[in-house]
């Protein structure tokens, strides 16, 4: 490496030390075949039906007081006949299971409360052969070099919905940050940009897919999805919103494969119409459906209520948020202090909480030997929380990532192995255009100088009150 580039690691490298650590080694992966007997962890003393209660609704609370009673690795009891997950939120034993063969730990996205909706066969609920085959396509299409050219479009979205904020009046951060990551998804997956005229299959598509997003965030369709976890077909009103939806993203497909321009499009859709599997095979349009859909759920309320958080913890560390409206304003940022209180607020508060592979073989986790087909689910929180990885793990820090690239089976917020979050380098670009669009142009407060508490809303964790904010000033 030549000098030149050296030259600015070295003080940023001190600046983060004592900030990150390391955690002490700990068994893990495939067990022997030595005959060695199983055995589970322990686990809280509380009913099955508590336990998932209390899981459900206030996982933050169970899973700490679980560690701190029962250590690293704890069980959790299912609601459902002899269910059992083991809980573990030690690095080496993520690791094991990020780089475990896929058939030896298949993912538990394939039983994910969006099945019934985005069906069993799109990148995000299909397992084995098939997911690699889906996510082999769809792969390029989110590389860091194909999304960097929606940054503009990026900024231009977040400028928009800028202007709009109301000065002086408390408002909710999350919705205004669905509606950015909105106009994003509409954009680069559809090729939909701005308001589409009325009556084209466009505006429909942008209607449905609104409707959809606002039912998935409704009490009664969470509950109707918890109801139906494991079909393959959605129930209630969630059925009839993607009725209308279907038509919607149907009529939009076919117009697109019959415009005389498609092959020149950029958009995902335009790109999959001629995409080519492994085999030579094209996708079918029901096929097309379920993996559009999927982007559109995993990608819109993650991306919106992980910028929600970094300013809800911004507006609570005055320290950390002035150094990066500076930054922000003076346009230069040599440090990365942007990228790191994006790593931080994804740290400190991950917006999938908890993910997890079901064990085909007997597996070591640490002290324990679970049997085969036990479900280890990984506590990104608690990980996240760990003191011996993260020193003084509730403070606020984005300093602890200057100079230091989150480690892979430390920070994994996206996930990780062969499941790692497609839309990663997308849901970073996003963060970094609107963080520094909203640091450059708004000085906000928060209104309450309490935390906001985390709300769980299906596999999501969310500000409690929406991340509410008072903006105080705005630029143009
Ligand atoms: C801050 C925003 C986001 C977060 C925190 C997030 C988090 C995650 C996590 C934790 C997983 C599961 C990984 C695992 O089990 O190892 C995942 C998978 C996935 N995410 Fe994201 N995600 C975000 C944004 C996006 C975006 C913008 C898209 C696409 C537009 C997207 C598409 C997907 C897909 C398709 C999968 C399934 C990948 C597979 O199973 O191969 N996500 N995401």
């Amino acid at each position: 490496m030549s000098s030149h580039a050296a030259a600015p690691e070295a003080p940023r490298a001190i600046e983060a030390d004592g900030l990150v650590g390391e955690a002490p080694p700990s068994p893990a992966g495939p067990a022997p075949d030595d005959g060695a007997p199983t055995g589970l962890p322990p686990a809280l003393p509380l009913p099955r039906a508590l336990q998932t209660l209390r899981f459900s609704i206030r996982q933050i609370e169970f899973v700490f007081r679980a560690r701190r009673e029962l250590g690293d690795v704890f069980q959790l009891r299912g609601i459902v006949g002899d269910d059992v997950d083991v809980v573990t939120s030690h690095p080496d034993h993520v690791r094991s299971l990020f780089t475990a063969k896929p058939e030896e730990a298949p993912s538990l996205t394939g039983e994910s409360p969006l099945r019934p909706i985005v069906g069993p066969n799109s990148v995000l609920t299909a397992i084995g052969p098939r997911h690699m085959r889906q996510r082999k396509l769809l792969l390029p299409l989110f590389h860091g070099d194909a999304v960097q050219r929606y940054t503009q479009m990026i900024a231009e979205a977040a400028d928009r919905e800028i202007d709009r904020w109301p000065v002086g009046t408390p408002f909710k951060l999350a919705p205004r940050m669905q509606a950015i990551t909105l106009d994003v998804i509409m954009s680069g997956i559809f090729g939909i940009e701005g308001d589409p005229a009325r009556g084209t299959p466009e505006h429909g598509l942008r209607r449905a897919v609104r409707r959809v997003l606002a039912l998935s965030t409704r009490p009664e369709a969470q509950l109707a999805e918890l109801l139906n976890l494991g079909r393959d077909e959605p129930v209630g009103l969630t059925r009839v919103v993607l009725g209308f939806l279907d038509r919607s993203l149907y009529a939009v497909i076919s117009a697109r494969r019959a415009a005389p321009d498609h092959d020149e499009r950029r958009d995902i859709l335009s790109i999959l119409l001629d995409a080519e599997t492994e085999d030579g095979e094209r996708l079918t349009d029901r096929e097309l459906r379920d993996e559009l859909l999927t982007l559109v759920l995993a990608g819109h309320e993650t991306t919106a209520n992980s910028l929600a958080w970094t300013f809800e913890r911004l507006l609570r560390h005055p320290a950390a948020y002035e150094r990066l409206r500076d930054v922000a304003r003076s346009d230069d940022d040599p440090d990365g202090y942007i990228e790191a209180t994006i790593h931080e607020g994804m740290r400190s508060r991950p917006v999938i909480p908890i993910i997890g592979r079901r064990v085909r073989v007997p597996w070591r986790v640490g002290d324990y030997t679970v049997p085969a087909e036990t479900s280890v689910l990984m506590s990104i929180l608690l990980l996240h929380h760990r003191d011996d990885l993260y020193p003084d793990p509730f403070a606020f820090r984005p300093e602890r990532f200057i100079g230091r690239k989150p480690g892979t089976y430390t920070w994994i917020p996206f996930g990780g192995g062969i499941r790692r979050c497609l839309g990663a380098a997308l849901a970073m670009a996003e963060q970094r255009v609107v963080l520094r669009e909203i640091a450059r142009r708004t000085d906000l407060l928060a209104p309450d100088p309490y935390p906001e508490r985390a709300r769980h809303r299906n596999v999501t964790m969310i500000p409690s009150a929406g991340a509410r904010v008072v903006m105080s000033s705005r630029t143009a």
